[in-house]
């Protein structure tokens, strides 16, 4: 069954972020190597992208490369560099066609040139579009991310320009990579691991997590739209009790 038509449009979460889990495993259960199932997994990105331009969800973060992933095999490493380069470059003109505008949260410059190079073109390209926003985690973990910030903050406290006590949330928020988007209301993660692996631990602070048992490349439009339908079972209540949301 087509799930698309039991979600409510008036709840549609504006950000979804997503830890892409479990290629490893689907190439293994399908007697290949893991980089198969990597390949595998950009058809499903392809699909969650289009799938958030069908129902309005405006932001999309993929985990898709994590600080602690650099210390895999280098042949699995190089390997998924170079998916990566192959995929933005054949990607970016279809991202672009569909208003989708491309970004990168993570240590970019610890990517390949080559790799830096693609995306530089690709977020050139689409930077216009107003679609569906979809921002690549690359050679990114969340704790490098808040070090970063902080580093940034004590250099202009160090210049003078800004003093301890102008420290709030607003300012470490601005310091972040993601100071251009809004808090994911929805995190999911498929492959049934229940951890948060380095991934937005300050912008997940109220998000409401999905786990779900499918494999990544397993994870389709229909498995989203289960987790969106999901979402918008919860009751966010914010600290508040739930009278109160319900007297809202
Ligand atoms: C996720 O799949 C993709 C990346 C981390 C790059 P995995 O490669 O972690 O797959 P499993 O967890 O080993 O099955
Ligand atoms: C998290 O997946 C990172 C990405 C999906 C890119 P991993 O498979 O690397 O996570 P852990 O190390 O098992 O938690
Ligand atoms: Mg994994």
């Amino acid at each position: 069954m087509d799930l698309k038509h039991s979600i409510n449009k008036n709840n549609i979460p504006q950000h979804v972020a997503i830890i892409m889990d479990g290629n490893g495993r689907w190439a293994k259960q399908h007697g290949e190597d893991r980089i198969f199932g990597h390949h595998e997994g950009v058809n499903s990105v392809r699909e969650i992208v289009e799938a958030c331009g069908e129902v309005g969800v405006k932001y999309l973060t993929l985990y898709a490369f994590s600080t602690e992933n650099w210390n895999r095999p280098k042949d699995e490493v190089d390997a998924l560099m170079e998916l990566l380069v192959s995929t933005i470059s054949l990607e970016a003109i279809n991202l672009h066609k569909k208003g989708v505008r491309l970004q990168v949260i993570g240590d970019v410059e610890s990517l390949p040139a080559s790799c830096q190079k693609e995306l530089q073109e690709s977020m050139d390209l689409t930077a216009n579009n107003t679609t569906v926003t979809l921002i690549l985690a690359l050679s990114y973990s969340s704790k490098w991310e808040i070090a970063d910030a902080v580093k940034k903050i004590a250099r202009k406290i160090e210049e003078g320009t800004h003093k301890s006590s102008d420290i709030t949330s607003k300012l470490i928020e601005e310091n972040l990579n993601t100071k251009n988007y809004p808090d994911p209301e929805l995190m999911i993660r498929t492959s049934g691991e229940h951890r948060i692996s380095n991934f937005l631990l300050w912008q997940l602070a109220y998000a409401e997590f999905y786990f779900t048992d499918v494999l990544w490349p397993d994870f389709r439009k229909n498995e989203f739209f289960k987790a969106i339908i999901s979402y918008q079972n919860r009751e966010r209540r914010f600290g508040k009790t739930s009278e109160q949301i319900s007297s809202n």
